[in-house]
């Protein structure tokens, strides 16, 4: 029903909206004062975690992509070594795991299948478990050592949005705990990131109130067959998660690549006005990767390509060769995905309802699926 909604008109549109309010409630309580963290949830012994070589992240769909964001924020912050692997394609390749593996299976319903599949396949080998999960009690928390919940609120629409920027603060969060557990050594950046975690909410808010023109260029392509998606290091998975939402809701041929890639093949591909949507990496920090993406941005604009670009506000760099600019405010580099992500799910909304598609029910889809 239409009070159900809130007053949209769709609960996808709702759930976008509620993101502020959903990063903040996953880490309410979970970030101390002087910036140190309590998850008292994590019921794996802290003797457990310290021994721990190797975290394996296994997860479909859009939980996927929090988890390929995730190896980034744990590799970098813990060095400890992080795989991030398909549920679905998981056990059956007889994975090495042990019980200093430690194995996080995300999942915002916690009745994935797949997922539950290769957390089982885990336990057996003796690795822990810990869940990232939307739903409390559900089959994969359950089955797990121990779970971080996400308090996202229940999510309606079959695309997930709103699950998936807590699961993002839910592995950031994990990441931070196993550095502080092990005693990595707490460098400024850390202390910066724990620090800019809290005021993140109030900048996907931000960015919230600034997507009219995003919807305006969605309703634009409506009549379009293809958009493409580039990122770098973060911004790659963000890219791959801008093109499934395009393929579930727009039922639109998408695609995200590492833009690093372009140059082995994709590059191919670019034709004239067609979209390709751009993740820009923050010009500080690692600034290479931010002057080689603007590289690649000049190329595929120079074969064609119409270019719609979402990059820091600040970023002059990017001017000349945005068809289409989309500002997101500054943030450290691996928090990037929390912001950058929404205009890429209101544009993949707008397109859908621009093509007359069901939002919260697209075609052929269900919001758990419980097969294998
Ligand atoms: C997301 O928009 C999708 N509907 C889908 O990829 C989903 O993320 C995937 O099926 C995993 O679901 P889960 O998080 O409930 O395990």
């Amino acid at each position: 029903s239409a009070a159900e909604k809130g007053g949209y008109d769709y609960f996808m549109l709702k759930e976008i909206a509620e993101q502020p309010k959903a990063v903040a409630d996953t880490l309410l309580g979970r970030i101390d004062a002087a910036g140190s963290l309590t998850l008292d949830e994590v019921r794996i012994p802290t003797s457990v975690l310290r021994e721990v070589d190797k975290v394996v992240v296994v997860a479909c769909g859009t939980a996927f992509h929090a988890g390929l964001i995730a190896k980034y924020a744990i590799e970098h912050w813990t060095r400890v070594p992080c795989e991030v692997e398909l549920a679905s394609e998981f056990r059956y390749r007889d994975p090495i795991l042990d019980p200093r593996t430690l194995v996080i299976a995300i999942s915002q319903s916690g009745e994935t299948m797949d997922t539950l599949m290769a957390l089982r396949h885990a336990r057996e080998q003796g690795s822990k478990v810990l869940a990232i999960c939307n739903t409390n009690g559900s089959t994969i928390p359950r089955e797990s050592d121990a779970v971080l919940y996400t308090h996202a609120g229940p999510e309606v629409a079959v695309a997930s949005t709103k699950a998936f920027l807590t699961q993002l603060v839910a592995c950031y969060l994990v990441a931070l705990y196993l550095g502080q557990v092990r005693g990595t050594k707490w460098g400024d950046e850390i202390v910066a990131v724990v620090r800019d975690l809290s005021k993140i909410s109030g900048e996907v808010e931000k960015v919230l109130e600034t997507m009219e023109p995003v919807r305006a260029l969605a309703r634009s392509l409506a009549d379009k067959n293809t958009v493409l998606f580039l990122g770098r290091h973060v911004g790659y998975p963000v890219a791959l998660e801008g093109a499934l939402k395009l393929k579930e809701l727009a039922y639109m041929h998408a695609e995200g690549f590492a833009a690093g890639e372009l140059k082995h093949g994709p590059i191919a591909l670019i034709e004239d006005d067609l979209p390709v949507v751009v993740v820009v990496p923050s010009p500080r920090g690692r600034s290479v990767l931010h002057d080689k993406i603007v590289s690649n941005i000049q190329e595929i604009r120079a074969r064609g390509a119409r270019t719609i670009v979402i990059a820091e506000e600040g970023d002059e760099a990017v001017v000349p060769y945005a068809d289409h600019l989309i500002r997101i405010p500054a943030t450290p580099t691996l928090l990037q995905p929390l912001v950058a992500t929404v205009p890429l799910q209101v544009f993949a909304c707008e397109l859908a309802t621009a093509r007359g598609n069901e939002v919260d029910q697209p075609r052929n889809l269900a919001k758990s699926v419980t097969v294998e």
